[in-house]
């Protein structure tokens, strides 16, 4: 294999940070055939691509064309409306407006109330854990069902229709994570997509299970648009991108990759429980070690150049924010997982400037919660077993962690 699909071997899904910091030394921005993109790997070209205009966020026609080689969609199917009107996937000023209409519920005193409800849900979940466990599964009974408990207690997904949102955005996620093999049909992928479309309206009108008080669709629903300048169709699909963000392997994935951090450094887990800087920073440092995000994908709108490399417009750029997170430009020593370092808050797990994660402050209480209440009940926990990870890189998120509990 030559180096430059070395970004796209899933062999390296264990472990890829020795393959960026070699390529990140030699050949900092190249392209990759495997991922048919530039690949950007050091931080401070990573974080000025995040912010170039001339780097364009609206990339699915051309995740389309890679995926389904010589398939066309009509302008006006639930693809072309849905990608070219949610936030992700547009660019300011429509970006913009479109995030500003998911505001009412991102405001201080709503992050406020989720904080508070997200202590019980992280609480009440590690209280689950049976007391005679002595091994378990930290995915699938710990790290998979915190963002499930948070979407009913914080979104206010109601409980009774888990069962037919989550399944349909795991199949989405199988797409959304840019061109890779595909395991689902194009045609399904869009029923999928048009069920969860048909869904969020349907509970809109109150015609689908409870909304729970106070929760994020709550406060949507009850704007309405009185304060912005969206449509109903627009407000629709701002939904459904964030009931596929909400169960996105993504904070599974940091909440995961986590406790396998932990379990090999103890020592830090000893910092957590007495020093309280450590505590505050344990979210920045958790996320800076392994993002779950390893990288996200922007279009060229016109010739430029990164780092000095020429990149031609139309072509794809993917921008490695798991390989930035690791550079030792900017971190002193990069490969160790230090609750005390200074300057973990610089991670880019959460993406930058206009697309920064809107979800971040959710994502954060959930983590931090999740680990006070964890090592609060099991202060010694330990690897019992191989993690096993997903395969696949973009999306990087562990599919077991047999953990023992001391
Ligand atoms: C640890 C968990 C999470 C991580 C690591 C994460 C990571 C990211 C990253 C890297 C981006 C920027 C993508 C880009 O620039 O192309 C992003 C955007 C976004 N995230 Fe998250 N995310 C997480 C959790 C969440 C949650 C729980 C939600 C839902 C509430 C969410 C909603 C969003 C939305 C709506 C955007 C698009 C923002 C925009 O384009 O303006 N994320 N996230």
């Amino acid at each position: 294999m030559n180096e430059s699909s070395r970004l796209a071997d899933p062999g390296i899904i264990p472990d890829p940070y020795p393959v960026y910091a070699e390529l990140a030394e030699r050949e900092p921005v190249h392209w990759s055939d495997g991922l048919q993109a530039w690949a950007v790997l050091r931080y401070a070209d990573c974080a000025d691509a995040l912010k170039d205009p001339r780097l364009s966020a609206e990339r699915m026609d051309e995740v389309l064309r890679v995926k389904f080689e010589g398939r066309t969609v009509p302008p006006d199917s639930i693809y072309h409306r849905f990608t070219k009107n949610v936030m992700m996937y547009t660019d300011p000023p429509l970006h913009d407006s479109l995030r500003r209409s998911t505001q009412p519920a991102f405001t201080r005193a709503a992050h406020d109330h989720y904080r508070e409800v997200i202590r019980h849900v992280a609480a009440d979940l590690v209280a689950s854990v049976p007391r005679q466990a002595t091994e378990i599964d930290a995915v699938s009974e710990l790290a998979l069902r915190l963002p499930v408990r948070t979407s009913v207690q914080v979104f206010g997904v109601p409980e009774e229709d888990l069962d037919f949102v989550i399944p349909r955005v795991n199949a989405l996620m199988t797409y959304w994570s840019g061109p890779q093999d595909q395991p689902v049909e194009f045609d399904r992928l869009l029923e999928h997509l048009t069920d969860l479309h048909t869904y969020v309206l349907e509970l809109l009108q109150g015609r689908r299970g409870r909304v729970l008080p106070d929760t994020a669709i709550a406060r949507l629903a009850s704007a309405g648009d009185d304060d912005t300048d969206s449509t109903l169709e627009q407000a629709i699909h701002q939904l459904v991108l964030l009931l596929i963000a909400l169960y996105a392997p993504t904070t599974p994935g940091s909440a995961s990759s986590g406790m396998l951090s932990f379990a090999r450094n103890p020592d830090q887990i000893e910092r957590f429980l007495t020093e309280r800087a450590c505590a505050d920073n344990v979210v920045d440092e958790v996320v800076r070690y392994n993002a779950s995000n390893q990288f996200t994908w922007r279009v060229a709108k016109e010739d430029l150049e990164i780092g000095g490399v020429p990149v031609e417009k139309g072509r794809c750029v993917a921008i490695f924010l798991g390989a930035a997170n690791r550079d030792h430009r900017v971190f002193a020593e990069p490969n160790v997982f230090d609750l005390g370092r200074a300057n973990s808050d610089k991670n880019l797990s959460f993406g930058a400037w206009p697309h920064s994660c809107l979800g971040r402050q959710i994502a954060s209480l959930q983590l931090r919660w999740f680990f006070t209440a964890l090592f609060a009940r099991f202060p010694k926990i330990r690897l019992a077993g191989e993690p096993e990870w997903n395969p696949n890189l973009e999306f990087r998120s562990l599919r077991s962690l047999p953990l023992g509990l001391d």
